[in-house]
C-alpha cells in the first residue's frame, strides 16, 4: 500500500505519532505487506503537498486545540483535492484522554466528506502536553509507550482493512463550533503579544524557521509576532533559551523537548505510572489507560514489549 501522511504538528507530538504510523506501516513489510509511507507537515513553509489521488490509504494528524482542530488544519482540509472514495483515517493528539475531545474532528471529517474521502477510522493518541503543564519525565514515558501500542494495534488494522463507525452528530458540530470561532479569532488577536526576551534570546532564529505560519519576522534584531498566531507553541516550546513570552498564557508554558525515545529506554523511570489507584490530576488519565488496555488486551498485544 503506498500511504500519505499529512501531519500539522506545532511541537513535534502529532509528527512523532505520524512517524510511529510509518514505523509500524513498514514493519509490516516482514509480514507480506509492501507498504510505503510519505509524511508531509502541514506548514506554510513547505511546498506544495502530495496529490492524494497518487495513494491507497491517506491519514491525517493533528494536535488538539481547545476540544478542536487547529485552523491550519482545517484549511489544509478545504485545500485537498477531491477523491473518490479513498480510504482515509484521522489520528489526533493531546495531552489528556477525556471523551470531552472526542467531538475535535466533526468539522474536518464534513469537509472531508463533501470531498469523497472514505473516514474509516479516528484515533486519539495521549501525549505530553505542551502548554498548560509540564508533564513529569514518568508520564511522559507511559505516554509514549502506550502511543508506540496503539498505533501498532491500529496499523496492524488498517492493513486488514478493517473499518469503525466514526461517529458525525449535527449536536457534536454544533458544541464545537463556537469553540473553534472563538479559538481561531483569539489565537491571531493574542498573537501579537508574544516577545523575545532581547536578555535571554541569543538570535539563532529557530522560533522564525519553526513557525508554520511565518507570523516571526526580525527587523533590526527585533523579533516581531504578527497577526497569523495560531497558537500552535512551536516558537517558545522549541527555543534553546526560553527567550519567548507567551503573553496571558505565561503561566502555562511549556519549554524544551521531552527527549521521548531517552525516557522510553530509562530504566529509573516507573513503567506503568498510572495505576488504577492514581490520585490527583492522574485520574483524569485512567479511563483512556484502561480503555486502551481493553482494546490491546482483546488484540492480543503486550505494552512492555515497546519498553
Ligand atoms: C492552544 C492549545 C490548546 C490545547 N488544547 C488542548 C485540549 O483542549 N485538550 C487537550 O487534551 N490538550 C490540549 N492541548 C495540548 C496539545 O493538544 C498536546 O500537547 C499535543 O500533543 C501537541 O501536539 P503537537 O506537538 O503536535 O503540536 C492544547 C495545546 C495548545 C497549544
Amino acid at each position: 500500500m503506498k500511504i500519505i501522511l499529512y501531519v500539522f504538528s506545532g511541537t513535534g507530538n502529532t509528527l512523532a505519532v505520524a512517524e510511529l504510523y510509518k514505523k509500524f506501516f513498514e514493519a509490516a513489510r516482514d509480514s507480506g505487506a509492501a507498504n510505503t509511507v510519505d509524511i508531509y507537515r502541514i506548514s506554510k513553509n513547505s511546498g506544495p503537498f502530495p496529490n492524494p489521488n497518487d495513494y491507497d490509504l491517506i491519514g491525517l494528524g493533528y494536535p488538539i486545540h481547545a476540544f478542536c482542530a487547529p485552523e491550519p488544519f482545517i484549511d489544509f482540509c478545504k485545500d485537498l483535492p477531491s477523491v473518490q472514495n479513498k480510504r482515509t483515517f484521522i489520528f489526533k493528539s493531546s495531552g489528556e484522554g477525556l471523551h470531552i475531545n472526542d467531538c475535535s474532528s466533526q468539522k474536518s471529517i464534513k469537509i472531508l466528506i463533501k470531498k469523497g474521502y472514505d473516514i474509516v477510522a479516528e484515533r486519539h493518541i495521549v501525549m505530553p502536553y505542551n502548554m498548560i503543564y509540564r508533564h513529569n519525565d514518568a508520564m511522559a514515558k507511559h505516554m509514549w509507550i502506550y502511543a508506540h501500542a496503539l498505533v501498532d494495534m491500529h496499523c496492524r488494522e488498517l492493513n486488514e482493512g478493517k473499518r469503525e463507525k466514526v461517529k458525525r452528530t449535527f449536536l457534536k458540530t454544533m458544541w464545537i463550533a463556537p469553540i473553534g470561532f472563538i479559538e481561531r479569532h483569539f489565537s491571531h488577536l493574542h498573537g501579537t503579544a508574544f516577545k523575545a526576551d532581547a536578555k535571554k534570546c541569543i538570535n539563532c532564529g529557530k522560533c522564525v524557521k519553526t513557525c508554520p505560519e511565518n507570523n516571526i519576522t526580525v527587523k533590526d534584531g527585533k523579533y516581531k509576532f504578527g497577526h497569523n498566531c495560531v497558537l500552535c507553541m512551536g516558537c517558545s516550546f522549541g527555543c534553546p533559551k526560553d527567550a519567548i513570552k507567551i503573553g496571558l498564557f505565561k503561566y502555562w508554558k511549556v519549554n524544551g523537548s521531552y527527549r521521548l525515545n531517552e525516557l522510553i529506554k530509562d530504566g529509573n523511570l516507573a513503567f506503568p505510572y498510572i495505576p488504577d489507584h492514581a490520585k490527583g490530576i492522574y485520574r483524569l488519565y485512567k479511563k483512556y489507560y484502561r480503555e486502551s488496555d481493553k482494546k490491546l488486551k482483546e488484540a492480543g498485544i503486550d505494552v512492555k514489549k515497546y519498553i
